[in-house]
């Protein structure tokens, strides 16, 4: 098979339009085809009005509006054809086998012999799919099943058959991992694969064992929630979100398809209540409301819940429960411990698990495709069977025998084996065989988590550490909560460059947490603020401004890797880095106006020169400080990588990781390139518009003020900033270097915190996560 460059989306519904987004995210030209409606005017209008959909659809399908662009809509009755231009067709039209089928014969008519063909079914088999078609079709032929909504959602299950040609199957799996960064799991051909047999009879139980126990719906969620490791959605929150008239069909079908032995059936009840409430139209968030809902009558909006005994709404009713709170530290003393809750967290989880372990080797060859397919595919932070091993497989086999259920081989024959254990700094999993058997990682993949086992850091403080990743890079890792910045990582940073300089050739600076960095310690500042520790502010304030400058101008390149939020601290050390190689999901900002402070590491210097030199506005010293200022005083953060390219967060030459697990491995790579014939940056000096830009900027905000779209501490902190960014208040500027600049941003930042406005914003958002606007 040839490699794939153009593809094919068939199906514009919520599955297929996604799809097609996430081909054009990763820069494929994408034909995406739907049927002409009956009597209408515009035959694309499907395809068309699916495109126009995900453009206003929050979170966004699309990673930049240049994305859009790359997909071309159309619909099957003439634009078929097009088809042979195609290297992968996917089918993602409605879950009928004969509708599926009769398309499936439209296109083998047309396509190239030897393009792939997937279907994004959900629950047939690849079996049935594929029956009675041509035998070259059946080569080509595999189930590559994306998950809702498919830009976010990180996991895809493939299926083949036994004719499928296996080099096609490995160009597309190949293809879907690096370019549209999923993660593979495969999948035996059997009813609703991996991730949705066993998340729908998770589901499933954990809905009637709440009704059977007249639990609330909010108790439900908070007990299989957060205390395993599972989105705080839990069940009733999950299924809201789906959409419940979704769930009678998987389960219709799962029953129809899972042979009589199996456990689903005794879970596959008949609910009443659900019945009656897709009828009423209660299908979740994308009809009047589910489980919860926003009760919005007389212009409120009162948070309900739905009473599981009566159907009836009332107010929502959060509540601690004290059992909770140790739980995840010890799972088992939860689902030990008498009462409602304990009980509840047992039953659920008790033969969720239990049913993981029948799905070996039927649904899948090994337990790790049963744990990733459940972390990547339903957020679980830890798959089902390293929730056995949290509790004990012993432990749970005797558990599960005192109620009477049955014992799954896998748990009987693991006995007081771990599933996973480390063996010389390897991580192992426990084979169908009895023998243990090393992970591994696909070929290309590079984890710190993998470094770190094997190795003991090149320095280390309480909020970052240094690792050696081989062929002469460091890694930097940041390691507070929430990779929070502190004194502690900017004087571990310092100490960091002369050690790279005793024979390594490039550090990176990069971390597996949810998030790069979320910025600054505000709860630190604040500490200082509260006991007049001004001096200690400033100090480091002072002190990040010239690591991170030393760190621009060091002998060897720096290369950032973020994923997830770069804010604040954590964006302006993108930008002293010579490149970033950044996850396609890295929301990047300079959010200090938030909290009532400028930028104070540089950013707003950094900002300044990257506009000025980008050639992308007119001549003079206003449009860069204009751009700049726009940005940084609505503390605007991109929602991609591609839209950090836009705002210059990013460079054009930057580079994009689809794929998050291959994020290191290419931030390595590109240092490694940019050490050949390594030169430091010139320092340049910038030509700023002085005092008359300031009154300009001040001007713009006045405006914004007098709409009332900027409170009366957003003046002041935009005051500041104006100053900053105009080069101060001089008269005439002429040029203004660096270091002028980095002690105007000191100046400003000192002054801004001794406001009371500023120090209302930070204590308000350490205290309720939310902004404030005074
Ligand atoms: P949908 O109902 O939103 O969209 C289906 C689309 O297919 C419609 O736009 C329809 O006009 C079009 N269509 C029907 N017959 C067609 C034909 N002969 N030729 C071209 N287009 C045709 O459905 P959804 O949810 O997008 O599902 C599509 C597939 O993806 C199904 O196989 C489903 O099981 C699967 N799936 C759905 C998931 C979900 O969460 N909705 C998740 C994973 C898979």
């Amino acid at each position: 098979m040839q490699p794939i460059r153009k593809a094919t989306v068939i199906g514009a519904g919520v599955m297929g339009a996604g799809i097609a987004a996430q081909f054009a995210n990763a820069g494929v030209p994408v034909l995406l085809l739907d049927i002409v409606p009956d009597g209408a005017a515009n035959r694309n209008a499907l395809a068309e009005g699916a495109i126009a959909k995900m453009l206003k659809t929050e979170p966004a399908p699309f990673m930049s509006a240049r994305a859009a662009k790359l997909v071309t809509p159309g619909n099957i009755e003439d634009h078929l054809a097009g088809i042979a231009e195609s290297d992968w067709i996917v089918e993602a039209v409605v879950e009928r086998l004969d509708v599926k089928q009769a398309l499936y014969r439209k296109i083998d008519a047309v396509r190239r012999p030897g393009t792939a063909v997937s279907s994004n079914t959900s629950t047939i088999p690849l079996a049935m799919l594929t029956s009675g078609l041509s035998e070259a079709f059946t080569r080509d032929f595999l189930i590559t099943h994306f998950f809702n909504p498919p830009r976010y959602m990180r996991l895809v299950e493939i299926v083949t058959g036994p004719h499928t040609d296996e080099k096609l199957a490995n160009t597309v799996a190949d293809f879907a991992d690096r370019v549209l960064g999923k993660s593979i799991v495969l999948c035996k051909d059997s009813p609703g694969f991996i991730a949705n047999r066993l998340g729908v009879y998770w589901l499933q139980i954990g809905v009637i064992e709440a009704i059977d126990m007249g639990l609330t719906v909010e108790d439900a969620d908070a007990i299989i929630g957060r205390p395993m490791g599972i989105p705080k959605t839990g069940v009733f929150g999950l299924i809201d979100l789906v959409g419940l008239d979704l769930m009678p069909h998987i389960n219709a079908s799962l029953a129809q398809s899972l042979p009589a032995g199996d456990a689903f059936h005794a879970a596959n009840r008949d609910l009443p209540l659900i019945r009656k409430m897709i009828a009423d139209g209660y299908t979740g968030r994308k009809g009047k409301g589910g489980f919860y809902r926003l009760n919005r009558a007389g212009g409120g909006k009162l948070k309900e819940a739905i009473d599981l005994a009566s159907g009836a709404y009332r107010p929502e009713q959060k509540r601690d429960l004290p059992e909770l709170e140790a739980a995840s530290k010890n799972l088992r003393a939860l689902l030990g411990s008498p009462g409602k809750i304990g009980r509840y967290a047992w039953r659920v989880l008790g033969q969720t698990l239990a049913y993981a372990a029948c799905l070996v080797p039927g649904a899948a060859d090994d337990i790790v495709a049963i744990d990733e397919a459940m972390r990547l595919g339903y957020n679980w932070q830890w798959g089902p069977f390293e929730l056995i091993d949290k509790l004990g497989a012993g432990w749970l086999a005797e558990q599960l025998e005192r109620e009477g259920l049955a014992v799954p081989a896998l748990l009987r024959a693991a006995k007081d084996k771990p599933f996973y254990r480390l063996l010389d700094g390897r991580r192992q999993y426990l084979g169908t065989d009895g023998g243990y058997h090393d992970l591994r990682r696909p070929d290309g993949v590079l984890m710190l988590e993998d470094v770190k086992r094997v190795s003991k850091p090149l320095l280390k403080n309480a909020s970052a550490a240094v690792w050696d990743i081989g062929d002469g890079v460091l890694c930097f890792e940041f390691t507070s909560k929430s990779n929070s910045l502190d004194a502690e990582i900017i004087a571990l940073l310092g100490k960091t460059i002369p050690v790279v300089q005793t024979g390594y050739k490039a550090l990176v600076i990069y971390n597996e947490g949810r998030n790069f960095s979320v910025g600054a310690n505000l709860g630190l500042a604040i500490f200082a603020a509260n006991i007049a520790a001004w001096s200690e502010i400033d100090a480091l304030i002072a002190a990040g401004q010239q690591t991170y400058k030393a760190l621009k101008y060091a002998p060897f390149p720096v290369v950032s890797a973020p994923a997830g939020m770069a804010l604040g601290g954590g964006c302006e050390i993108l930008l002293h880095s010579d490149a970033v190689q950044a996850h396609a999901e890295s929301y990047i900002g300079l959010v200090e106006c938030g909290v009532g402070v400028v930028p104070g590491w540089g950013g707003c210097k950094e900002m300044l020169s990257r506009w000025s030199a980008s050639g992308l506005l007119p001549r003079g010293p206003m449009p860069a400080p204009t751009k700049v200022f726009e940005t940084i005083s609505t503390a605007t953060v991109s929602k991609s990588a591609a839209e950090a390219k836009d705002l210059l967060f990013l460079r054009p030459n930057d580079g994009i990781t689809m794929n998050r697990y291959r994020l290191l491995a290419d931030a390595k790579a590109l240092a490694l390139k940019l050490a050949v014939d390594y030169a430091p940056p010139k320092p340049v000096d910038l030509k700023l518009p002085g005092a008359a830009g300031r009154l300009a900027f001040t001007m713009a905000a006045e405006g914004f003020h007098q709409r009332g779209v900027a409170t009366d501490h957003d003046m002041v902190v935009a005051g500041a900033l104006a100053e900053v960014l105009s080069g101060g208040s001089a008269d005439i500027i002429d040029l203004v270097n660096e270091d002028q600049l980095l002690a105007l941003e000191r100046g400003a930042f000192m002054r801004l915190m001794r406001t009371a406005g500023t120090l209302a914003r930070i204590e308000h958002l350490l205290v309720t996560g939310k902004p404030l606007r005074n």
